[in-house]
């Protein structure tokens, strides 16, 4: 007992810093367990679950009246909230990392702990691991499983964001104007603002009337009116939280804290019926969580482990990303090197480079062992347990990776979060994509039933699946998905990962939070996708965005909505399997088309090909409900008014047109070597280089070297003569095989040099590049798209 008094050292002494203590409210109303059942019968329907008068004050809708009005409306905060106000710590360098050195150590050893339930513990080595459990506790995470039948309340609504949708993507037409605007309009697609014609009763007749007349088919881009996304009805938040009250157990008390409780789902099957339900779930939820999915389905875990993938691939390169493990409700950022510093700072400074699978396994085995260790230990000797903490931390940061290319506090534990394993690569990672191949359609990366799948890509971070190997405190920083689309998230453990997310309709404001936060608010380089920052729970629920956080364990599958920003923190070792799904729906398309434009106020440019994606349904006669066709043919119209203009400019200019059909070799969707945005009908192309290679590829190069120099001394001190003959034999193939391939990059480059690259309009212009255009593909005949749109009936 008294071991634990002393025990409450850094941690303890640096939370009494905090000005406003909640702990105490929020701990007795904590509920980190996804397990409580609901009260509820089977059947309880949405609209059993409303109650009269909305906790969440109805706030202006910004968005719904005007579009050209973006007033700075006030938000009116829930009347009871979890924090009275900002938490902040405020610490020196030196006390930071010993606070992030205790977190790590102690989450390391509930690790060991969770992995070990069965062990015999003696009383007071039980008393002792429970107060280094309670330190590093995770607060005001509540989920709670339902029956699989259960929607939350209007579900069917699109989280009420239809008329905001409608509003910017489908305004009502204007006369077109009589005369040619005086300055050329741009090149570039955008999808809110009013056409001049009516999208739904258009002919191609029309729009090649129009284009020839030189008037756009659509008003110009406006600037500020996409610079955040649009805000909805915040009345739905509260009816979910009175669900979750009256059929969950969710306590009355806290309805009004400012977290919204996130829905769990058991699957009992692998049967059609059972998916069909589970479906609709995935296609109208915010945030929610599936578990016993990959039980049902057969699904292997033990192909994903760090074991494994060192096993199949110990040379296979991973970017890691380098920063200082911390609770996730607080964020020092890494390089803290003087002067105090705030734990509530949204801004991250994190480092990444290239390491390879075996050096990363090497590491993250390490760490567990010497947890492993240093739990043996507490429960030998409990009396002892400041000591050993302290050996667990010296050891943790003493086994932590190089640091390569930067420079961080001497008492920092830089832990390296293992990112993007592309598993598509389905030679090297056979079994691996036979398991992602048994998610049920509406999940998986490759069904008809994907709508990126029209494009016919497999896109890093789009609908490829990709592995995270995560030691404790790996952070993924809040994000969208690119434009706005679903993501599976499935954990294949040991620990489990904590999840933040906000609902599609406070995406803008917490956009605007983030600017605030940021410092960003000045001058016109905002760019709300430039930065990298870490959500401030505080902050949000302060500012009135209602925060889903939940515990997502081993084995579950959490299943991020259309447009839900969402961060995650690992808070034990795990490793997660993830990609994006596109469900072909309304919801769906309509969110990548908002997203479209408020990238373009980024100055940013969509990855997903959407007028690729688009002419290839109406090319494949795809069956679409109604509301989608309306969001198809107004992002068609359009589209086809682009190439008709991009052909006059190519005829204008002379340009060396080939094709239809694109020559051989031209991809399904190629994108700008400048500004990365997609192309669609015509395509220039150009030799000249403008691109800076990517920096991370420096540092691979040079990370990798250093662990060719420190191979070789572990190869000097190895005595096995024989072995060591055989490692020679191999090292000199190996540094072989590495010269040819620095010949062939090099030659590579070369020829990277000569080779032609697609350009958009838009930056030829820019950069007035007309002489630098070797030829334009042509991929469809205008006539043929013309009759494709026109026959894309409503
Ligand atoms: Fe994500
Ligand atoms: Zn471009």
């Amino acid at each position: 007992m008294s071991d634990q008094g002393n025990n409450s050292n850094q941690l303890a002494d640096v939370a009494s810093d905090v000005p406003d203590d909640t702990s105490s409210d929020a701990a007795t109303s904590s509920n980190n367990s996804p397990d409580v059942q609901p009260s509820t019968p089977s059947d309880a329907t949405a609209s059993e679950a409303v109650v009269p008068e909305p906790r969440y004050p109805k706030r202006p809708n910004r968005n719904a009246d005007s579009l050209m009005e973006v007033k700075k409306a006030k938000r009116t905060a829930p009347s009871k909230q979890a924090y009275k106000k900002r938490e902040c710590l405020e610490l020196s360098p030196w006390k930071i990392q010993l606070f992030s050195s205790e977190w790590l150590a102690g989450v390391c050893l509930r690790s060991v702990h969770d992995q070990s339930q069965n062990r015999q513990i003696s009383e007071e080595a039980k008393e002792v691991v429970g107060g280094i459990l309670r330190k590093v506790e995770d607060k005001n995470c509540y989920s709670y499983v339902l029956p699989i039948e259960t929607p939350l309340p209007e579900s069917d609504s699109f989280r009420g964001m239809g008329p905001v949708m409608k509003k910017y993507l489908l305004a009502e037409p204007l006369k077109a104007p009589s005369k040619k605007p005086n300055v050329a309009p741009s090149m570039r697609m955008n999808y809110t603002g009013h056409p001049y014609l009516n999208p739904e009763t258009a002919t191609s007749e029309q729009i090649v009337r129009l284009v020839m007349s030189g008037i756009p088919v659509y008003e110009e881009f406006i600037h500020k009116n996409n610079k955040f996304l649009p805000e909805g009805d915040t009345e739905l938040v509260q009816k979910e939280i009175d669900f979750f009250v009256n059929h969950a157990g969710h306590p009355e008390e806290l309805s009004n804290n400012g977290y919204l409780p996130v829905a769990v789902y058991k699957v009992k099957d692998n049967s059609a019926e059972e998916m069909e339900k589970a479906k609709k779930l995935a296609c109208t939820t915010s945030m929610c969580m599936f578990q016993n999915l990959t039980n049902v389905i057969g699904f292997d875990d033990a192909e994903f482990t760090v074991d494994k993938m060192n096993e199949i691939a110990p040379d296979y390169e991973i970017e890691v990303l380098r920063m200082i493990p911390q609770p996730p409700t607080h964020n020092f950022i890494t390089q803290s090197k003087v002067g105090s510093q705030k734990s509530n700072q949204w801004d991250v400074q994190n480092f990444r480079h290239m390491i390879r699978i075996k050096e990363y396994a090497e590491y993250h085995n390490k760490m567990i062992s010497d947890s492993k260790a240093a739990y043996e230990s507490i429960l030998e000797h409990p009396e002892e347990s400041e000591s050993i903490l302290q050996n667990l931390q010296d050891k943790l940061r003493a086994s932590s990776l190089p640091h390569v290319g930067f420079e961080v506090h001497k008492e920092a534990t830089v832990i390296a979060f293992g990112t993007n394993i592309d598993l598509d690569d389905e030679e090297k990672f056979p079994k691996q994509a036979e398991n992602v191949a048994k998610f049920p359609d509406f999940l998986a990366p490759h069904t008809s039933t994907n709508i990126l799948n029209y494009a016919q890509e497999s896109i890093k971070g789009l609908n490829k699946p990709q592995l995270y190997l995560k030691t404790p405190g790996s952070r993924t920083d809040p994000h969208l998905e690119n434009s706005g689309l679903g993501s599976v998230n499935h954990n294949l453990g040991p620990d489990p990962c904590l999840w933040y997310g906000v609902p599609f309709e406070y995406a803008g404001a917490f956009q605007r939070l983030m600017t605030k936060r940021l410092n960003l608010t000045h001058g016109n380089k905002l760019d709300v996708y430039a930065y990298s920052y870490w959500g401030i729970e505080s902050d949000c629920i302060l500012e009135g965005i209602p925060l889903q956080k939940c515990i997502q364990k081993a084995g579950d599958t959490v299943f991020v909505g259309i447009g839900t920003f969402h961060w995650v923190q690992s808070i034990g070792f795990a490793t997660n399997l993830s990609w994006n799904i596109g469900h072909e729906n309304a919801k769906q398309l309509s969110t990548a088309l908002l997203m479209h434009d408020n990238y373009a106020a980024a100055k940013q440019w969509t990855l997903m090909g959407i007028e690729t994606i688009l002419w290839n349904m109406v090319f494949q006669k795809i069956e679409v409900e109604d509301e989608m066709k309306k969001y198809m043919r107004s992002a068609l119209m359009r589209s086809l008014a682009k190439a008709e203009r991009e052909l006059q400019l190519v005829q204008k200019k002379n340009m060396n047109v080939e094709g239809p059909p694109a020559p051989e070799g031209v991809q399904v969707v190629e994108r700008c070597m400048l500004c990365s945005d997609c192309l669609f009908n015509f395509i220039p192309w150009t030799t000249r280089r403008e691109m800076e290679t990517p920096s991370t590829i420096k540092i691979k190069r040079k990370y990798t070297k250093k662990y060719e120099e420190s191979d070789e001394e572990s190869d000097e001190e190895d005595e096995d003569e024989e072995l060591m003959e055989q490692e020679e034999g191999e090292k000199i193939k190996e540094e072989n095989e590495v010269q040819v391939k620095e010949e062939e990059d090099s030659l590579e480059e070369e020829e990277d040099e000569m080779s032609e690259k697609p350009i958009c309009f838009q930056c030829i212009i820019d950069n007035k590049l007309f002489g630098e255009i070797t030829s334009v593909s042509q991929r469809y005949d205008m006539a043929e798209l013309e009759a494709a749109f026109d026959g894309f009936k409503m």
